[in-house]
């Protein structure tokens, strides 16, 4: 039996410099990997199979089960299993959940059927599952480009406390395909402000202010109308800038330490909405089972 975390991201920054023939947006993007997790198990079985709480993630269409499916067809693999995944990771948030699961899930069961896998084994698959799975095979603060497949490692950043609000308000399941739609090309950049952050983060420097926000923020509010709301209550609360984590609807507002973070979620519920104080971890997927770190 094997089990893994499988861990929520935020994006530090991120830019769409324009979009491309194929459909997709060229991307430059800071992600971080935060406390926050999924959990996989995943055992021997004579078929795959997905359970999952909440159940109705079931199905053919999550990612944990489609990259089983890859994998298996990939290397011709005959055996099964049981995968089991327990959510952490708000659905459908901005955070990265799905991706998580599909990288962990490609992780765990190279292992769990013996294949001998490193990341540059598991990345064009995991590409195939989605724009943000690739990254979490690497997990930490890294810059991704491309339409966000292609990953640069960079070193630990600071330890970074965040303030998260996941707006309770329904999400199309085409969620990522709708913002991206509504992206005018007039909030297209070349990148560089991202550029400059990865410069500080190379030097070790913390993230300055300045260099943090999104493209699809002003997307996203169009597809959630209620997203502004919850702006102005983290505001309300303390923070002093708010930022959406990929096409949303998660905002995160950076704070100095657990004390501000603190008195901004006490601020936050006074207001009568909900926040998670998370803090940045250096590993995306983390075996629990004593395999032995992921990557190996
Ligand atoms: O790759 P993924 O399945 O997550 O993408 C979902 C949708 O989001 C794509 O079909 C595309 O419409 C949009 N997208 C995009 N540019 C990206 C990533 C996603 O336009 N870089």
């Amino acid at each position: 039996m094997i089990r893994l975390r499988a861990h929520a991201k935020v994006n530090l920054a991120l830019e769409v410099l324009g979009r491309r023939p194929d459909g997709f947006h060229e991307l430059a993007t800071v992600l971080q990997t935060v406390d926050l997790h999924d959990r996989l198990t995943l055992e021997p079985g004579p078929t795959l199979s997905l359970t999952c709480s909440p159940s109705d993630l079931e199905g053919e269409q999550n990612l944990a089960l489609r990259a089983g499916h890859l994998l298996r067809e990939a290397y011709g693999i005959r055996e099964g299993a049981r995968i089991r995944l327990e959510k952490g990771i708000p659905v459908a948030s901005g955070l990265g959940g799905g991706s998580a699961d599909g990288a962990g899930t490609l992780v765990g069961l190279a292992r769990l059927w013996g294949l001998d896998l490193d990341r540059g084994a598991l990345h064009p698959l995991a590409e195939r599952l989605g724009s943000d799975v690739p990254f979490f095979l690497y997990g930490g603060t890294a810059l991704a480009e491309g339409r966000g497949e292609r990953i640069t490692p960079l070193p630990p950043a600071h330890p970074l406390w965040f303030v998260v609000v996941v707006p309770p308000i329904r999400v199309p399941p085409d969620k990522t395909a709708r913002v991206f739609a509504r992206v005018d090309p007039r909030h297209c950049s070349d990148g560089s402000r991202v550029r400059e952050l990865v410069r500080r983060l190379r030097r070790g420097d913390p993230p300055a202010p300045e260099l943090l926000g999104n493209t699809l923020e002003e997307a996203a509010r169009e597809v959630f109308p209620a997203l502004e709301g919850y702006r102005q209550a983290l505001l309300r609360a303390g923070a002093s800038a708010v930022h959406l984590s990929g096409a949303g609807p998660s905002l995160f507002a950076l704070v100095s330490g657990p004390e501000e973070g603190w008195e901004v979620l006490e601020g936050l519920h006074r207001q009568n909405v909900a926040g998670m104080l998370l803090h940045s971890v250096p590993e995306g997927v983390v075996e629990e089972t004593g395999q032995g770190p992921w990557p190996p």
